[in-house]
């Protein structure tokens, strides 16, 4: 590394700590304003920050509009290619455009202005995004429901954010099954108190679906009728979209991402991260449902005048663990972002790398990686496979962009596996111990950032200022809790250990374990449970259900599991990965009656625990010990 490399990090970072306001200035330079703003950086209002006050603009149009009036119109906007329907399709920036402009005028014959929500429930289709766009181009505030949660998941959002419309398709297609999205839809509809005027249905021939009279329009007719709309200027300050996360309670957190500083901070980092030049082609192998689909599918790439990849497929299994080599040679895919779990898969599937070399990678720089914690022998092994930069970097939902990296756009430091490197310009992340003095390096202790958080980062929760203040910025005042634990090294690397919470990390997606017991707790033959996150070669965490029964049941354990799974699949969806349970006599608790989920997990992860000694029956411990050895975990050692 020369030393003008190994400046341009440590430069960007003292500005944008000594010069946040002029550091993000010029970044915001980099887009169209209709207004420019009369803050940069609000405090007025602290701990509740705001970016950009008085400025106005159209994210859509910075993403889509200004790349066809500066000469970008023939390029690909969107590759969608969907191995589990054969289709493949490539949509320039100029036909993008046209049905962003023509499915917005279809919202705006429903009714839709500025400020009314849409709940979007789809696959990954490139109709999700051009919904998304949409809402963005007439100010309406979108949140996608990623396709794996159940209906009484799509409720809670849907009362939530009370949307006036629904966007949704008849089914998404998984690798062995097709999954009827507007039965789900109808069933949440049924649940929730809220209902919305009119939900647009995407008819996929592969299953069609029954329309609602009166309520419910076919997407493409409404489409090809519609008259297009141009983009409203909009406040900087405004909602773009409501992305619900869990939440350490069963009531998820609707993270709320403004206009303004969303799209400075993305259009900066597609530079400086991921280092994407204007027309080259980026690949996020993730969902539209999560932070990384909005980020990195569908707003970072066209900001930047790059091309982003739809990939409605697995990386194993549509049809092999060669997928992913596919993607990138077919469309010359220059960086590839995507889950460690996904990698685990596909070394689970070709240790060997076979399917590997019967392609041509040559075009890609580089693999970035996030969700989870890249353990060392999955960065090892993607390593050596692929003989490029692999980066693991650390980001949640909450602040939309990554918080620690490595960095393709700046300075290319040497890799520490198992560290996601350092803070990001704008991020100044600390180790705090239990009395809020910052602890020595090396030293585990909580992960949190120093207010304020940069642009792009959660404004609020929706409707919820108080809970965002409370689950966040109260803990340590001044700074924002990540809920994650870790420690930062001699050289300032950054480690991330894991959550100190009670959501746990499933296959790359938080998960509450609140919302498990949920469902559990409302068995009738239930009387109390405990849901921990148990450690899974594959997928991070599995969740595990402890299960106390109510006195007088006298059913076979085995049925009561079998209906519990069964149960957790329909209320919270497929996606909680939920498929053990054990029937225990009671759960260890201490003596004020609080549930001692972490040592069971230490316990059953086979990890070294001491007895609490807040205590209240020690012996439980050891019958909870045996309960998880009969679900293979816990083994003596
Ligand atoms: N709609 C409906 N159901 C869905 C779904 C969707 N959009 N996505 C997942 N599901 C279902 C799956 O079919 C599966 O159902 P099953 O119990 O009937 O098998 C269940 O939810 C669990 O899904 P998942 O945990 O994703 O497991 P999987 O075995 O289907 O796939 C991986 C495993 C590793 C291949 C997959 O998780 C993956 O590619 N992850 C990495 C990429 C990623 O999405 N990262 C997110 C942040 S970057
Ligand atoms: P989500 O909001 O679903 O993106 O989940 C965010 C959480 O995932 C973080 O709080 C971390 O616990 C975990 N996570 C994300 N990226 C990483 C990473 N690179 N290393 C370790 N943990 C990570």
């Amino acid at each position: 590394m020369s030393t003008n490399e190994s400046n341009a990090y440590e430069l960007t970072y003292q500005r944008a700590l000594e010069d946040p306001e002029g550091f993000w200035a010029d970044a915001a330079d980099a887009l169209h304003w209709d207004a420019r703003w009369e803050r940069v950086l609000d405090a007025r209002n602290a701990p509740l920050y705001r970016w950009f006050t008085g400025g106005q603009l159209n994210i859509c149009y910075n993403a889509i509009d200004r790349h066809v009036e500066t000469g970008r119109g023939d390029q690909a906007a969107v590759i969608y290619d969907s191995p589990v329907t054969g289709i493949k399709r490539t949509i320039t920036y100029r036909e993008l455009q046209d049905e962003v402009a023509r499915f917005a005028g279809v919202l705006t014959s429903l009714g839709v202005t500025k400020g009314d929500r849409v709940i979007i429930y789809m696959p990954m289709t490139p109709e999700t995004l051009i919904g998304m766009y949409a809402c963005a181009r007439i100010g309406a505030v979108h949140s996608v429901v990623f396709g794996g949660f159940a209906p009484n998941e799509l409720a809670v959002r849907i009362d939530d954010a009370q949307p006036k419309v629904v966007l949704t398709a008849s089914c998404g297609i998984e690798v062995q099954r097709i999954v009827p999205y507007k039965p789900l839809l109808d069933q949440a509809l049924a649940l929730a108190t809220h209902q919305p005027a009119h939900c647009v249905v995407l008819q996929r021939p592969v299953h069609p679906c029954e329309r609602t009279s009166g309520r419910d329009l076919d997407w493409h007719a409404a489409h090809v009728a519609a008259s297009p709309v141009p983009c409203v200027p909009v406040d900087a300050t405004d909602p773009l979209y409501i992305l619900y996360t869990s939440g350490t309670t069963g009531m998820p957190k609707g993270v709320v991402r403004d206009h303004g500083g969303h799209a400075v901070a993305l259009r900066w980092s597609m530079e400086h991260v991921y280092g994407l030049q204007p027309g080259e082609v980026f690949w996020a192998a993730s969902d539209f449902g999560w932070a990384v689909g909005h980020s990195y599918i569908v707003y970072g790439p066209l900001l930047a005048g790059c091309t982003t990849v739809v990939h409605e497929g697995k990386p194993v299994g549509t049809p092999d663990a060669g997928e992913f080599w596919r993607v990138i040679q077919e469309h010359q895919v220059r960086v590839l972002f995507t889950a460690p779990t996904a990698f685990r898969a596909i070394k689970r599937e070709d240790p060997n790398g076979a399917h590997y070399t019967r392609y041509d990678t040559s075009c890609l720089r580089a693999l970035f990686l996030a969700g989870e914690r890249l353990d060392p022998d999955t960065y090892h092994w993607a390593r050596a496979l692929i003989g490029k930069p692999v980066i693991d970097h650390w980001w949640q939902t909450e602040t939309g962009w990554p918080v620690a990296s490595n960095f393709l756009g700046l300075t290319s430091f040497p890799v520490k596996p198992g560290s996601p490197t350092k803070p990001v310009p704008g991020y100044v992340v600390e180790v705090l111990d239990d009395e809020g003095q910052t602890v020595a390096p090396n030293k585990e202790g909580a992960v949190v950032m120093i207010l304020p958080l940069p642009p792009g980062s959660l404004t609020t929760l929706w409707r919820n200022d108080a809970r965002y203040i409370d689950t966040y910025l109260t803990r340590y005042p001044g700074y924002y809790l990540t809920g994650d634990g870790g420690y930062i090294d001699e050289d300032g690397y950054l480690f991330i250990m894991g959550r100190v919470d009670d959501i746990i990390i499933v296959a790359g997606h938080n998960l509450s374990t609140g919302s498990i017991e949920q469902a559990l707790a409302s068995h009738p033959d239930v009387a109390e449970c405990a849901v921990i996150g148990v450690r899974d070669a594959l997928k991070t965490q599995l969740p595990v259900g402890l299960v106390v029964l109510k006195a007088g049941v006298t059913r076979a354990h085995a049925d009561i599991a079998a209906e519990l799974v069964q149960k957790v699949r329909s209320e919270v969806g497929p996606v909680a990965n939920f498929r053990q349970v054990a029937v225990v006599a009671r759960l260890p608790k201490t003596r004020s009656g609080k549930v001692l989920r972490k040592t069971m997990r230490l316990i059953a992860d086979g990890d070294d625990w001491t007895m609490p000694a807040t205590i209240d029956e020690p012996a439980t411990l050891e019958e909870i010990a045996e309960a998880l050895r009969g679900l293979g975990h816990a083994r003596r050692s």
